[in-house]
């Protein structure tokens, strides 16, 4: 039962979490049998280590899982994962980790369950959890079947994950939540006003679009806009094949923005929500848009195209403006939107703008509780003049690349109108794999965001 506890009162073998300062304090309270065997095993209570101790007769009494040291711990999360993808089939009920800790490596085990397995039979971990006491399982539960929507919808490739497969995926989610959801497609962008979108998208075979997701009537309206570029090539501005080779996960916004949407739609959250993807393919054409074109912004405001490459800014630009036209509480932007902002913190921290002190409050605390790193960068007005060109309002790719992700942040920042608004620049892939989190694609910055809106709303 992947990305699921074990049924409350389930047997379970207890899994006896030990860290290594303490092994020898717990051998003491074992029988002799038990310590030679964890001696002869040569267990240490490191982290990640796991063992299997037998009764008498050779059957499984208890596992071990060791818990390292604290300083250990510090460079990483979700541990026990580790343990379950290394542990036979079978329920487990842990015994001897500290009730804070109980949340995040619960989460962490259900995320072992998780594997990509639409091309190739994998492995996903078999080992079954028991809800430890005091967490809420069904809460970390909706939080794991979201990350994994997020993460197949960022490695299914662009062959099965075009602006049509997307929309599908949309629907589907809209249909098992009781959303609605209305698409406007192709030429029709055009008479509704969506210049933008349809420009970035119009070189490629599946017509570009825009995903409006609506669902719950009561409670503040928060806007979630994710990034769907279906595939990056660069567009003229033709990235090198260096850089293009994971352009399958250009997508990476649409898909957070749809697991945090599907986290706050199992959960009940009372908000009205509504999420909006642009999703299209930046693709090479005749028809394709092309360096110092000029183009109106459904907003009016003209922008001259420095480089095709810098498209995310465009199509979520028409969309955060139709957003903003609402006038929601909160709206959230998730993009894949550029290189800069992993030369600054890597692919591990998602990045974060806003101008509101409460909501940045709210979500490095919430950050840090769940394990899901961010870190706040400034709209830092004085670059304002750098997005702005002279022949046009603004300028999509300032000359010289300094301060990348602000430049762009400030670009989106012109479409938010006065609505409250936090952007996120995210990688949306794990390069290297760790416990909990296969090499792929993954969720960045939507845990923190869902634990922090209560606070953010006043829910
Ligand atoms: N999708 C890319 C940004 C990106 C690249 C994100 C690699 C994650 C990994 C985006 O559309 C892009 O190409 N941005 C350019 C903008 C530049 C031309 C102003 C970039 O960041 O180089
Ligand atoms: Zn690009
Ligand atoms: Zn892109």
């Amino acid at each position: 039962m992947p990305l699921e506890f074990a049924p409350e009162g389930a047997a379970a073998l207890p899994l006896h979490v030990i860290e290594q300062d303490a092994l020898e304090d717990w051998l003491s309270g074992q029988s002799a049998t038990v310590a030679t065997w964890v001696q002869a095993a040569g267990f240490t209570g490191g982290l990640g280590q796991s063992l299997l101790v037998p009764d008498g007769n050779g059957a499984p009494e208890m596992a071990l899982a060791g818990y390292g040291t604290e300083a250990a711990r510090k460079r990483g999360r979700f541990h026990l994962a580790a343990q379950a993808a290394s542990l036979p089939e079978g329920v487990y009920r842990l015994e001897g980790l500290a009730p804070e800790r109980a949340a995040e490596e619960a989460l962490g085990w259900l995320f072992a369950g998780y594997a990509f397995d639409r091309y190739k039979d994998q492995k996903p971990a078999k080992a079954t959890l028991v809800a430890p006491v005091g967490v809420d399982a069904a809460r970390l539960e909706a939080i794991a079947a979201g990350e994994a929507l997020t993460r197949d919808l960022i490695n299914t490739p662009t062959s099965d994950m075009g602006p049509i497969e997307l929309e599908a995926a949309c629907a589907d989610l809209a249909k098992a939540q009781g959303a609605e959801i209305e698409v406007i497609r192709g030429e029709a962008l055009l008479d509704e006003n969506f210049p933008m979108i349809h420009t970035v998208g119009r070189a490629a075979d599946q017509a570009p679009r825009l995903i409006d997701m609506r669902w719950g009537d009561t409670g503040p309206n928060l806007t979630l806009v994710g990034k769907g570029v279906c595939f990056d090539t660069g567009g003229l501005n033709l990235k090198p094949g260096s850089s293009m080779g994971l352009m399958k996960k250009d997508m990476g916004g649409a898909a957070t923005v749809l697991g945090l949407a599907r986290m706050i739609m199992a959960l009940k959250l009372p908000v009205r929500l509504r999420v909006l993807i642009p999703a299209v393919e930046n693709s090479v054409s005749g028809n394709a848009f092309r360096p110092g074109d000029i183009l109106t912004a459904r907003n009016g405001m003209t922008v001259e195209i420095n480089n095709t490459d810098a498209e995310g800014r465009l199509v979520l630009a028409d969309a955060l403006s139709f957003g903003a036209e609402a006038e929601p509480d909160l709206m959230i932007s998730m993009a894949t939107l550029t290189g800069a902002a992993r030369v600054a913190v890597g692919a591990d921290i998602a990045p974060y703008f806003t101008d509101d002190g409460v909501l940045s409050g709210a979500l490095d605390a919430a950050a840090h509780e769940v394990a899901d790193p961010v870190w706040r960068l400034p709209f830092h007005e004085p670059y304002e003049a750098m997005i702005e060109p002279g022949i046009a309002d603004l300028d999509n790719a300032p000359k010289g690349g300094f301060a990348g992700a602000i430049t762009a942040a400030l670009f989106l920042r012109r479409f938010a109108g006065a609505t409250r608004y936090a952007h996120f620049d995210i990688y949306g892939w794990n390069q290297s794999a760790a416990p909990g989190r296969p090499k792929g694609g993954v969720g960045m910055g939507a845990r923190a965001l869902l634990q922090a809106l209560p606070e953010v709303l006043a829910l």
